[in-house]
């Protein structure tokens, strides 16, 4: 027996330990150790009973992902062939879990006959997340165990329970104490002699079908999962559960497996998923642990990066200028809570909880002994020096000081400070809260410590940690101008706001980037354009477009007009033919001739400068690796994770492919659109972006 998995005998109990580190993915070695080990167990007349469980902090992550692709093992069962083997030993068959069962993992335990779990135990069927349906009788089983209604809830939002949840679902026969081995064991000896038939799940009745809770889950996920297939595919898996015969169910569930499986949007997804882990690695030590925090301003992200201290269990303190705008500050964090509260998102006392590690001050003296401390005040270079400087003067000389700044040089704020080693950028979104992306900037002089330290942090946070270099709007602001800036371009050759939107859309992204615009507020973008008119190069194309609608008091969403106008109370926008108006003299007045454009062009015109100017951050090593810059996409932009992200896309174009569109473009409008040198690389040699790139990048940051 390969040590994947551990047999020992404890009085009369046989324990199987998967040992497959770092999570007890069922990779094909251990597939075939357990189910030898099994047989070993069943084969021993002084085995009355099994325990599974994981060696370490993790039960199991279900299926080896690594695995979807390759070449079946020739020797190894299937997960199901396991599971089913599980399901019919003559011997209860007990499942102790501790840490996370998940995806195949979870499934594992629903063919053992009993479940005991930790009390910090999680269970979850997160497969959906990867663009596939639980595919180890997940769909077949769980309905069985608990209803139909909740088992939709957990397949399609792919969430973990804990352990609470899981027994008041009935998932769990028992909640064990500390020593889990030990509580297996006395469990076992409990059932030992019980009637097993009524434990084999696949036997149990289901439910009678109920029309209503699937039309009304199909409704539910319409919105979130517009162009997925794996979540449509659960709820018909799930309704099968209800109306086939369990074989029959399951040779179904086995054939939408595969297909999600097969598609090339589980292959984007896993890829978004490995790329986020990479995206994480460090390879020193962080330097010091985070165990007091401080924010500077109270305003929209001061509020929110606090909140996610406070959500993560760190005290954090929030330093203001006046009286009022701290009470405002703080008031605006109890209100988000309290409306978490009414949704039932979140429990009153947990709210309690995270209030009470939040404090205001208006000394910065207060915070000097704060491990971290993150800069959120106004976007004035002058003002977050004097910040960085006193901060320098009243921090203890190990704190890190972090800035938020989305627009401003991190190199310059930190050279404010006697310590640029210790000074990073945190670039929150907003609401950072909500927000998953958090784009860590080094500095010139950022010492690897403070990186490592930031990147741990970042996980803690719950949040998506990518490490970016110094440059304009790092490596998401900076991709994103390259694209509306097109957008723009585009309306004043003879499109409208409303085609450019719905070509977006219809690629995936939530809104078109003129929808968005309104949402988050045009004078923001305004009022960086004002400040960088002096050294924008004079021949460059700039349309005047979105200047003159801000000139008209059109803020978007919040002043009822921006792009579109919005009736009042409706976030609906509504195209407006004053705007229209404004587009047309504009091309009469810059002397464009109007015409049709197509959709596809649209597509292109904004898609590809967006993953040309991927191309040059990645040339300049303000992104490491493409995965990189794809999690910086799907986690802040709303890139439709089904597409893996923008130069994951680009690889499915192929690089080649883009850059003669990119060069036939440049012909026309010139220098904006000059195909990247890294293109024309990739171009030429027939590679993709990460061909090239993971070969370099293999080392970590
Ligand atoms: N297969 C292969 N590798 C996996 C894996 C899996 N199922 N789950 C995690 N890993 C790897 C990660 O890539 C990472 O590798 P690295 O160190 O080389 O980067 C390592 O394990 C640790 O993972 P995390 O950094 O994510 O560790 P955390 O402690 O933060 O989280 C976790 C642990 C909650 C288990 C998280 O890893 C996770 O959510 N994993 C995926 C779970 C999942 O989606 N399971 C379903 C798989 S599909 C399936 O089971 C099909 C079945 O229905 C037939
Ligand atoms: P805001 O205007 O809502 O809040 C700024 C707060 O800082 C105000 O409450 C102000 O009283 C306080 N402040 C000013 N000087 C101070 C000082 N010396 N000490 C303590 N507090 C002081 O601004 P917002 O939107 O929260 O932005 C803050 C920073 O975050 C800016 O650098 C901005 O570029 C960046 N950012 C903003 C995003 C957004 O969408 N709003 C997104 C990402 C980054």
């Amino acid at each position: 027996m390969t040590n994947l998995v551990r047999f020992e005998q404890r009085e009369n109990v046989g324990i199987i330990t998967l040992d497959n580190p770092p999570v007890n993915a069922l990779a094909a070695e251990l597939r075939i150790t357990l189910l030898s080990a099994l047989g070993e167990a069943m084969n021993n007349p002084a085995v009355s009973a099994v325990v599974i469980t994981g060696d370490g902090s993790c039960f199991s992550a279900g299926a080896d992902i690594r695995e979807f692709g390759q070449a079946p093992h020739p020797d190894a069962p299937t997960l199901r062939q396991v599971i089913e083997k599980i399901e019919d030993c003559p011997k209860p068959i007990i499942a102790a879990i501790a840490g996370v069962a998940v995806g195949g993992g979870f499934e594992l335990t629903l063919g053992c006959h009993y479940r005991i779990a930790t009390k910090s135990a999680r269970l979850g069927l997160p497969e959906v997340q990867l663009g596939l349906i639980p595919g180890a009788g997940g769909t077949q089983r769980l309905p069985r165990l608990i209803g139909a209604e909740p088992a939709l809830r957990i397949v399609l939002s792919g969430d973990h329970l804990d352990s609470e949840q899981a027994l008041a679902l009935g998932i769990l026969d028992e909640i064990a104490g500390s020593d889990l081995t030990v509580c297996a064991i006395v469990f076992s000896q409990k059932i030992i002699g019980k009637d097993l038939r009524l434990r084999r799940l696949r036997d149990r009745e289901p439910d009678p079908p109920d029309q209503a809770v699937f039309e009304r889950s199909r409704k539910n996920i319409q919105r979130w999962a517009r162009g997925l297939i794996a979540p449509h595919l659960c709820i018909d898996s799930v309704e099968n559960a209800l109306k086939l015969s369990f074989n029959e169910g399951m040779r179904v569930e086995r054939s939408l497996f595969e297909r999600c499986r097969d598609s090339e949007q589980s292959r984007a997804q896993r890829h978004v998923f490995f790329a986020e882990r990479r995206a994480r690695k460090v390879s020193v030590e962080p330097y010091t642990n985070v165990d007091k925090a401080a924010v500077i301003g109270a305003g929209t992200m001061g509020t929110g990066i606090a909140m996610n201290f406070a959500n993560a269990g760190i005290p954090v303190s929030i330093v203001e200028v006046s009286q009022a705008a701290l009470d405002n500050g703080l008031e605006a964090i109890r209100k988000n809570y309290a409306s978490s509260v009414s949704k039932g998102r979140i429990s009153q006392d947990t709210v309690d909880a995270r209030m009470h590690v939040i404090t205001g001050t208006l000394e910065c003296h207060d915070i000097a002994d704060a491990d971290i401390v993150i800069e959120a005040v106004f976007e004035e270079m002058e003002l977050k020096k004097q910040v960085f400087k006193t901060l320098d003067r009243v921090c203890k000389r190990e704190a890190i000081l972090a800035t938020n700044t989305s627009t401003l040089d991190v190199n310059e704020i930190a050279a404010a400070t006697s310590r640029p080693g210790n000074v990073v950028g945190m670039h929150f979104f907003s609401p950072a809260n909500v927000m998953k992306l958090l784009e860590n900037v080094r500095g010139n002089h950022t010492s690897e410590e403070t990186i490592a330290t930031v990147m741990q942090l970042s996980k803690r946070l719950n949040k998506v940690g990518v490490l970016v270099g110094v440059c304009d709007g790092f490596v998401g602001n900076r991709m994103l101008y390259a694209y509306t800036r097109q957008a723009s371009f585009l309306l004043e050759e003879g499109a409208s706001p409303q085609q450019v939107d719905k070509v977006i859309y219809d690629f995936g992204f939530p809104m078109g980037p003129f929808a968005v615009g309104d949402l988050a507020g045009l004078d923001v973008g305004w009022r960086i354009r004002q400040r960088r008119a002096t050294t924008r190069p004079k021949d460059e194309r700039y349309s005047p477009i979105a200047d003159r609608i801000c000139e008209m008091g059109r803020f978007g969403q919040k002043t009822g007009a921006g792009w579109y106008r919005y009736e009042a109370g409706s976030r609906t926008p509504i195209p407006d033919p004053a705007i229209d108006k404004l587009i047309r003299a504009v091309s009469v007045e810059l002397r464009i001739k109007r015409r049709a454009i197509e959709n596809s062009e649209i597509l292109e015109r904004c898609l590809y400068p967006l993953i040309n100017e991927g191309a040059k951050v990645l040339d300049e090593g303000i992104a490491t690796r493409p995965g990189d810059i794809d999690v910086v996409w799907v986690n802040g932009y709303g890139f439709p994770i089904y597409r893996g992200g923008p130069m994951y896309y680009a690889d499915q174009i192929g690089p080649k492919r883009i850059y003669e569109t990119m060069s036939s473009l440049y012909d026309i409008h010139g220098e904006l659109l000059k195909p990247a040198p890294l293109l024309a690389r990739l171009a030429k040699s027939g590679e993709r972006f990460q061909d090239v790139l993971d070969r370099h990048c293999d080392v970590d940051h």
